[in-house]
């Protein structure tokens, strides 16, 4: 090209998304078949428990992390859309912030023993802090007094103890002058640095947890060469669906995703609800996140979840075909609260039991409810109850002939089965708190991703 023609033609070719698009080729989203898509997303789908991680140097304060900011939120405070502004008092609990208890190794295993299977570490939250030794910032944990990165230890933990390690990125960023209200293409080149950062320095990555963009123009973002680096740093990375979540369209020039590919893979690998149990979807793949404190971070020692109520919501999301992401806020020091710390241990003792009605399950075939929820794995059928019906347990009838029934603690469990139902009994003294789970075993597996029908009160004989 000619100067000329390049100062006329490239901005429209530009603007078409014609010229300079990054090869999306290598991007699973847009390219697998269905096998390979569930090869990929096996170990995610098998796991259903994993721990959330919200702490830095807010935790000092015991602040909510990003939002007790007091400061501009381009973008998510209608009406402020100025340059940045401080709080002088949250933007420097960084140079108190010094964790000297903080043990990722003694972090992972207790992860571990806790029963699950990921986990995801903020590594920059909005507060724009990074928890690690990023090249292109200098709002990271090496100008605290602590001065060491903070996702390395966990990174080198995770791949020590067979942990899949997943990290947390907001790309919405309070902090950054240029985020939205400056010279946005400088914070797009800059988070995209610190997100190659992440995935290059630290080994093998399992998950990319995004949180949003904030309002505005989806032609203000580069998420073609953001996928396509993550997935030349990491063929089999899974991704939620929060990357480009909350862009547009506010504003009168948003111009949407430029192509649908972009539509497409911007939506990850899964869906995430937020402070809540997810709606029973056996089709498509989900994460609920839920914090057992009062808050995502560090709040104090009270105003915990219990461990009955943990458990349950584990038991929803596993029956409803979802994940659950547990979150803990760790003390400043990097010690865990003891009413988080009995969550965790009682549920790691719960799944010794439990674990196999739930771990590498598969949501249905019975539609949930109060009730409880079914699952299923090779030819066994889980059934969790909560709440036994007044009148009897008894589903729509089941594909399948049941060969043999029992409770998971080993209690007897008794059964009718008919072309028009079946019907379960375990006697109340041998049912269990906060959930009974029964095992039937089948003559054949039950296909997964199809809901077959629903409990009801048992037919008159
Ligand atoms: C929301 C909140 C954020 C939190 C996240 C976890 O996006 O803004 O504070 O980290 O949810 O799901």
């Amino acid at each position: 090209m000619n100067k000329t023609m390049r100062n006329v033609w490239l901005p429209l070719l530009l603007a078409a998304g014609w010229v300079g698009a990054a090869d999306l080729s290598n991007v699973p989203q847009l390219k697998e078949t269905p096998a390979q898509r569930d090869a990929r997303l096996q170990w995610f789908r098998d796991a259903k428990f994993g721990m959330f991680i919200h702490w830095g140097p807010c935790s000092v304060g015991a602040k909510e992390i990003g939002w007790d900011r007091q400061a501009n939120r381009p973008w998510d405070i209608s009406g402020i859309q100025t340059p940045r502004t401080t709080d002088p008092e949250y933007d420097n609990y960084y140079k108190k912030f010094n964790p000297t208890k903080y043990n990722a190794e003694e972090w992972v295993g207790f992860a571990k023993a806790s029963g699950m299977k990921y986990m995801v570490l903020i590594a920059k939250h909005h507060d724009g802090f990074a928890q690690f030794d990023s090249k292109v910032s200098d709002h990271t944990i090496m100008a605290s007094p602590y001065a060491k990165d903070i996702v390395r230890a966990y990174a080198d933990a995770c791949h020590k103890q067979g942990m899949k390690l997943g990290l947390y990125y907001s790309t919405r960023d309070w902090w950054h002058p240029d985020y939205l209200v400056g010279d946005n293409a400088k914070y797009d080149e800059f988070y995209r640095t610190q997100v190659r950062e992440l995935l290059s320095n630290y080994g093998e990555v399992d998950v990319m947890w995004f949180d949003h963009v904030g309002g505005q123009d989806w032609g203000k973002w580069k998420f073609d060469e953001l996928f396509s680096m993550m997935y030349q740093l990491h063929p089999k990375l899974i991704v939620n669906d929060r990357a480009a979540k909350f862009c547009g369209p506010k504003s009168p020039e948003d111009r949407g995703p430029a192509t649908p590919d972009i539509a497409k893979m911007t939506q990850g690998d899964y869906y995430t609800p937020e402070g809540s149990i997810g709606a029973m979807d056996i089709v498509k793949d989900w994460e609920s996140c839920i914090h057992v404190g009062r808050g995502w971070s560090y709040h104090g020692e009270n105003g915990f979840r219990g461990p009955d109520n943990c458990i349950k919501m584990l038991v929803s999301c596993t029956t409803g075909g979802g994940n659950l992401l547990l979150n803990f806020g760790p003390r400043p020091d990097g010690t865990f609260a003891d009413g988080e710390a009995k969550v965790a241990v009682a549920m790691g003792e719960w799944l010794k039991t439990y674990g196999e009605a739930i771990y590498g399950t598969r949501g249905g075939p019975y539609r949930n409810g109060k009730w409880g929820g079914t699952c299923h794995k090779n030819n066994k059928l889980y059934l969790h109850i909560y709440d036994w019906p007044k009148d009897g347990l008894a589903f729509d009838a089941l594909p399948s002939k049941v060969l043999a029934a029992r409770t998971l603690t080993g209690a007897p469990a008794t059964f009718t089965q008919s072309d028009a139902e079946l019907a379960v009994e375990v006697a109340e003294a041998d049912r269990a708190k906060p959930v009974t789970v029964i095992e039937l075993t089948l003559e054949k597996p039950l296909e997964t991703g199809k809901i077959i029908g629903s409990i009801h009160a048992p037919l008159k004989k």
